[in-house]
């Protein structure tokens, strides 16, 4: 693998976000294996290797998910389908931590995907080992049971055909690595361009990309396909940094129920004043309402409640 040092690039990242990628924007392209330094740095900022083996089961399993359209700002489209696992979310009235829907629907590709983790952990651990034992470490606070077999990752994106614009991931562990697989197959284009690193990737099939993607920007550059059955995927693993507050999941099964019984109070119980409303008009709005009482200090029981 060879070793690369790059200058960093002194960038307006305000005129890069959200807009289409383009190799212009970063003319030096990878497309070796390349351990990638920024200026004197010690630790490496990205790796960039290929595989010596063909992944056909993850493959496969890429091409026979469900993808969901998801709009991004300007209007851009994305097609994608998360793994692994996911925090509580109240905005999505998710009230406890969980395996993604994949999991019950496509059960066998959703193995797959999450045992392929353990092959990026290993490249990740042998090509940036001081990153990944930090990564490793600041992880031990998710249980176990929220983790991709013996390996940091929680969770999981696959992309298809996505050019997705700039952007920096968010949500993650802060410093550590995410790490990804390319499947390319009848496409031309489809790169990953780095302008803080001034360098493109030319993600070629089989390929595996690490970089700390919260930190460099990244986007896509436009492909084209040049046959009928032509794809791109793109699988990414992550370790989302709100998966900390994830108890075992007997424990939140137990917590759901509490909230699920809390939230059925609050929606029939009568308003204080009297006035005989429900206090919550939607279970969207009962849900802020539970959080919002498990915010307040408990107050102490006065003498007359306790006898
Ligand atoms: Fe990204």
């Amino acid at each position: 693998m060879q070793e690369l040092r790059v200058k960093s690039q002194q960038i307006d990242p305000t005129a890069y976000r959200q807009r289409y990628a383009s190799e212009g924007d970063a003319p030096k392209q990878i497309n070796y294996p390349c351990r990638i330094y920024i200026d004197d740095n010690v630790l490496p900022s990205a790796v960039y290797c290929e595989l010596d083996h063909k992944l056909p089961a993850l493959v496969e399993a890429c091409k026979s998910l469900n993808y969901g359209v998801t709009h991004r700002t300007r209007g851009m489209r994305t097609r994608s389908t998360t793994f692994g696992y996911m925090p509580r979310s109240p905005t999505y009235q998710q009230d406890s931590c969980r395996v993604v829907q994949m999991a019950h629907d496509y059960p066998q590709q959703h193995a797959v995907l999450c045992e392929s983790a353990k092959l990026l952990s290993a490249l990740y651990e042998r090509h940036n080992p001081e990153v990944f034992v930090e990564h490793v470490a600041q992880t031990k606070i998710v249980v176990d049971n929220y983790k991709m077999g013996d390996t940091p990752f929680t969770s999981g994106i696959v992309n298809k055909d996505n050019q997705l614009p700039y952007h920096n991931d968010t949500g993650n562990f802060a410093g550590v690595w995410s790490n990804m697989f390319t499947f390319k197959g009848d496409i031309i284009g489809g790169n990953l361009t780095c302008p803080q690193l001034g360098v493109t990737f030319m993600l070629r099939d089989h390929s595996v990309l690490m970089f700390d993607g919260q930190s460099i920007m990244h986007g896509v550059t436009p492909f084209i396909k040049i046959a009928p059955e032509a794809y791109r995927y793109t699988v990414v693993y992550y370790s989302l940094q709100r998966m900390w507050k994830c108890l075992p999941p007997a424990e939140e099964i137990k917590r759901a129920d509490k909230s699920v019984r809390e939230l059925t109070m609050l929606r029939v119980e009568p308003d204080a004043d009297g006035g005989g409303k429900l206090r919550a008009k939607s279970t969207r709005e009962a849900l802020q309402a539970v959080a919002a009482r498990a915010r307040q200090p408990r107050k102490s029981k006065s003498k007359s409640d306790a006898l």
